[in-house]
């Protein structure tokens, strides 16, 4: 192991650490960049073939990387997850709760029960994930926690999910209390918002739930959205994760790092 490695001997909690299909998602390069800095990766996700292609990528660069199959809307699945971590590798200094997602639908046409599946999988996650992990965080005197939210938490960014909107930005209100709450304690707890980014999810799901099925459309339109011309990638998220999980931010808690190329900058 290198002694410059910004997160040795660090055990990192990462939810959703695969991605929904070939490439990199945000909780995928978030796991790999992570255990190349030195970290010991304890990759939680609900499909156990997503994960599993994660700790072979990790594996094969010489990392150390667990798997944990759950529903991180599941509090009862989410507490025992906690405690198998903290069985396997004695503590737990950073978590990373990157499970979302949008589902399409304004304040009339989405119905109640599309609401309430999109605070669960945006905003519920988190606090139950923190609600175990914070505990153990305590009794250690440190931790790091990067909760993933969105620009779309931020501002209206062409598309109607309010559902995703109203979860995200109480993610990152969220955020700020425990913040506050924990400082006295070590704990820090920040959060990313992503921009436009070209993660899996964009072929896989969005191109039929905002694209009419045409992902090359959806594409060329959300890369003439962003200032700098392209969307990001799932590296932009992780390294900005890296650095808020890192020492290097132990005088940041409760700010929100947008990630968007100058997208929420810009007046259109
Ligand atoms: N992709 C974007 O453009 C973008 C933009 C802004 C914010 N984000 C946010 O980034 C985060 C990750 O996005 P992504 O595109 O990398 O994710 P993704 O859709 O590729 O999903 C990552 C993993 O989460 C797993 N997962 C889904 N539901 C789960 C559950 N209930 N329990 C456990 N695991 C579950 C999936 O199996 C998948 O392997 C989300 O919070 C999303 O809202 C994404």
């Amino acid at each position: 192991m290198n002694g410059k490695m910004r997160l040795r001997n660090k055990v990192a909690v990462i939810t959703g650490a695969g991605s929904v299909g070939p490439g990199w998602g945000n909780g995928k390069a978030t796991a790999v960049v992570f255990a190349r800095e030195g970290a010991s990766i304890f990759a939680v996700d609900l499909v156990p073939e997503a994960v599993a292609e994660t700790q072979g990528i990790i594996s094969s660069e010489g990392g150390t990387c667990r798997t944990y199959h759950c529903d991180v809307t599941n509090s009862t699945e989410v507490a025992a997850m906690i405690e198998a971590c903290v069985a396997q590798f004695g503590c737990i200094d950073i978590l990373v709760n990157n499970v979302g997602g949008s589902v399409p639908g304004n304040a009339v046409d989405l119905n109640l029960e599309d609401w309430q599946h999109q605070l669960d999988f945006n905003l519920t996650s988190s606090f139950i994930a923190c609600k175990y992990v914070i505990p153990h965080m305590e009794s250690q005197g440190k931790g790091a926690i990067v909760n993933i939210s969105s620009i779309a938490g931020h501002r209206h960014i062409g598309n109607d999910h309010v559902g995703y909107n109203a979860a995200k930005a109480g993610l990152a209100h969220y955020s700020r209390a425990v913040a506050v709450k924990y400082a006295p304690h070590g704990i820090r707890c920040n959060v990313i918002s992503p921009g436009l980014m070209h993660t899996p999810l964009v072929e896989v799901r969005l191109a039929e739930q905002y694209g009419k099925g045409d992902a090359e459309a959806l594409i060329e339109k959300r890369n003439k959205q962003v200032p700098m011309g392209h969307m990001g990638e799932g590296w932009d998220v992780a390294y900005a994760a890296l650095y808020l999980a890192s020492d290097e931010a132990k005088y940041v808690t409760g700010t929100d790092l947008v990630v968007d190329g100058g997208l929420i900058a810009s007046a259109h």
